[in-house]
């Protein structure tokens, strides 16, 4: 049988959308096996998910590093080890450089909460709050040098109702977030399979 593509998912914190993805691994949903879950935060509650789930893990810590470019460099050592086939960032809150980027041509996705283009970057509910939006939600993406602007590979929608706070906007798009991750991914997959 044909060995199954495999991912290396970088989390910074809780890992809701890391463990859907677990999830669906392991229940066939998606032919992918996780090689690696990798955090820059030892603390990340998605690191002791992981690992009471028996999935490798590793941390490498930015704030060890005197510059972005050291910090890449090292995230891109332990990743070659791991050789994954996708890169899979699910809420990894440090800023890749260009040249890790292009290391992976094609191969990192991202999942970002909003309908991209609309808000690329931090605080993406409360803007859609603030501007009046009757809809928000979220974004896969391929990722490129240049911050959430990649390709969009799928999205979700989600209404925004009048009495939204950005925290129960938040809850409304994380409850879609992880079922469109694991949509992309499989269709990433299936695009890239020889
Ligand atoms: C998600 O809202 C994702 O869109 C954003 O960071 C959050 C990560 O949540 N990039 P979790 O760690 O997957 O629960």
């Amino acid at each position: 049988m044909a060995k199954k593509p495999t991912l290396a998912i970088l989390i910074s914190g809780r890992g809701s959308n890391m463990l859907a993805i677990a999830k669906a691994c392991a229940s066939g949903e998606l032919n992918a096996d996780i090689a690696l879950v990798l955090s820059n935060r030892e603390d990340a509650a998605g690191i002791a998910a992981a690992n009471s789930l028996g999935i490798p893990t590793d941390v490498v810590d930015h704030k060890a590093f005197p510059s972005r470019d050291a910090f890449d460099s090292a995230l891109r050592t332990r990743l070659e080890a791991a050789s994954p086939d996708w890169i899979v960032l699910a809420g990894f809150m440090r800023i890749l450089g260009a040249q890790f980027v292009q290391r992976w041509p094609e191969r990192i996705l991202n999942i970002h909460p909003s309908l991209l283009p609309l808000y690329p970057g931090l605080r993406t509910h409360e803007r859609a709050i603030l501007a009046g939006d009757k809809e928000a939600g979220a974004s896969v993406h391929l990722v490129v040098p240049e911050l959430d602007a990649g390709p969009v590979i799928d999205q979700v929608r989600v209404p925004v109702l009048p009495t939204d706070t950005p925290d129960t906007l938040a809850q409304r798009v994380i409850e879609q977030e992880h079922a469109l991750y694991v949509r992309a991914l499989k269709q990433c997959i299936n695009i890239a399979a020889p």
